[in-house]
């Protein structure tokens, strides 16, 4: 890798993880302020649904924020353990999240183009990881690598969901029409992409060894 492809990599890298744990953390608000007063498109579910929305809004943060740590190629041979068990901490957290997920995809408000986008990406969010996990135990650690990417692609469809909803708003785009757009607008290009780069990625190369 080129001095300037390891930058870039870096400068990508560090953008992904900072921006994966700080939307973690601001998705945690419901504990302080409530879910009625911070994230009322989804508060009708706390009328007979409030298990499902808890079990997702209160775990998804934590495979999310647990998700930049698990790339750091340092942290990784430093602390073989504390990679494992991170690990099982986001494959658990990916389990109760994304089945509270698909759940909650059948009680969205945006109609049912929303509900698919969001209980598609459940569904492949869960069975990504699961197959990433099967070969971690396997100690098959290049396909391990490869299927992590690809949940980690999917578990990143947080932080894209939240960036297109932000510049839709800022844009003036009806909400309505924008959101069960962005239901798939958020992952579908993010697993393309990652597919794309598995294709393409030197043999040799490590997408986060060069940046963390
Ligand atoms: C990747 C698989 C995921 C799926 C399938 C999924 C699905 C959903 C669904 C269906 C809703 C309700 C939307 C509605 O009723 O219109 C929702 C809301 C929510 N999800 Fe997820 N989600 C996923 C990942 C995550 C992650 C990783 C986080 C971590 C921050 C997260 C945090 C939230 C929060 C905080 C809400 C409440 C509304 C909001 O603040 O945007 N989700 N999710």
């Amino acid at each position: 890798m080129s001095m300037v492809s390891r930058f870039a990599a870096s400068v990508a890298f560090w953008t992904a993880a900072v921006s994966a744990v700080l939307v973690a953390v601001a998705s945690l608000r419901f504990l302080a302020l409530g879910v009625s007063a911070s994230m009322d498109f989804v508060a009708h579910n706390l009328d007979g649904n409030a298990l499902m929305l808890y079990a997702h809004i209160g775990v998804a943060p934590i495979a999310l924020a647990l998700m930049p740590f698990q790339f750091m190629t340092r942290l990784r041979a430093r602390r073989p353990k504390l990679h494992r068990w991170l690990g099982r901490g986001y494959v658990a957290a990916v389990l109760v999240s994304g089945l509270a997920g698909l759940q909650l995809a059948f009680h969205t408000t945006a109609g049912i183009f929303a509900a698919t986008g969001f209980a598609l990406l459940a569904v492949l969010w869960m069975i990504t990881t699961g197959i990433a996990l099967v070969f971690a135990l396997q100690r098959n650690i290049p396909r391990h690598r490869a299927w992590m990417l690809r949940s980690a692609a999917l578990t990143f469809a947080a932080v894209t969901l939240r960036v297109y909803l932000g510049s839709s708003m800022a844009a003036g785009l009806d909400f309505q029409t924008a959101y069960p757009l962005i239901a798939w607008l958020c992952w579908l290009p993010n697993a393309v992409f990652m597919e794309v780069y598995l294709l393409v990625r030197p043999k040799s190369s490590r997408l986060v060894s060069a940046a963390a």
